[in-house]
């Protein structure tokens, strides 16, 4: 029994001593915050410990200011769910532009035939592929070819519900400017086979292929793909003090 006694008040001491330089540390930590270093794009973040927050939480005005690129779970810990995400954080948090602005700047970065990967699901199971759009400006609607019989058309028929992403920027590989630009899609797919009269007229009006229309009939289905929401993602808009983040809608 004593031996054991010895042992726990021993170790009550150690916690305690523990405890009090622990409660030390933390109390210059809270003062000064903790530097956990640079990010990608070289600036130090430092941590000041904030309350627990939900996702859906907006900054006061006065809320302290701290460095760029860091996100509001660095300092907080953040209760998401699937409604609002560390995306819509961003898009809450700092000043969105107009949905007409928005959409400027995605036709800017989407100016031809772009290179996009898709992703269709089927029972619940997805698949991204390559693939090339084509953006009508007008309609606000993208225009896909995929050879007859591919897995995403396949998928299309059973669940129209697609997504898209077209990024841009650095990379470890190959280096250049630190910034990134993307557009991240939401929106239902369309099949327009070639029996459709819209066939032969969208393949035209796009360019959509470089073979005659009697061959890409035999090989080819279209794809209209009308986006109902999408994510445009742009780190030099941070420097205007915009979120980098924004939110374009159909309305
Ligand atoms: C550098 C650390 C840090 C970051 C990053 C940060 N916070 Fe805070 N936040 C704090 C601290 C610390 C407090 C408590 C008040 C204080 O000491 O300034 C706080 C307070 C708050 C409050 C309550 C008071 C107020 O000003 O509104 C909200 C809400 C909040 N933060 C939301 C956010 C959100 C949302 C983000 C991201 C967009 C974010 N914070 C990013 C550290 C941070």
């Amino acid at each position: 029994m004593k031996p054991t006694l010895i042992c726990s008040s021993a170790s009550a001491l150690s916690l305690i001593t523990m405890l009090l330089s622990g409660g030390a540390f933390a109390a210059e930590e809270a003062e000064q915050g903790q530097n956990v270093g640079g990010g990608e794009m070289g600036i130090d973040a430092v941590v000041f410990e904030g309350q627990p927050i939900t996702s859906d939480q907006v900054m006061s005005d006065s809320h302290r200011s701290y460095s760029r690129g860091m996100i509001c779970a660095e300092c907080h810990h953040v209760s998401f769910d699937l409604v609002t995400t560390s995306t819509k954080q961003f898009t809450k948090n700092f000043p969105q532009l107009s949905n007409d602005e928005i959409w400027e700047k995605i036709e800017a970065f989407l100016p031809g035939r772009e290179r996009f990967a898709l992703t269709t699901s089927y029972q619940g199971i997805p698949t991204a592929s390559t693939v090339d759009m084509v953006l009508d400006k007008a309609q606000k609607v993208f225009f896909v070819v995929a050879e007859k019989g591919t897995e995403k058309l396949l998928h299309i028929q059973q669940n129209p519900n697609v997504s898209a992403v077209r990024f841009k920027g650095w990379t470890v590989a190959d280096g250049g400017k630190k910034e990134w630009r993307s557009t991240q899609i939401k929106a239902t797919a369309e099949i327009i086979k070639n029996d459709d009269p819209r066939f032969d007229e969208f393949l035209t009006t796009y360019n959509l292929v470089r073979m005659g229309l009697k061959r890409a009939h035999l090989r080819f289905d279209l794809i209209r793909v009308k986006p109902t929401e999408i994510y445009y993602f742009d780190t030099t808009l941070g420097g205007d003090k915009l979120s980098v983040y924004q939110r374009w809608q159909r309305d």
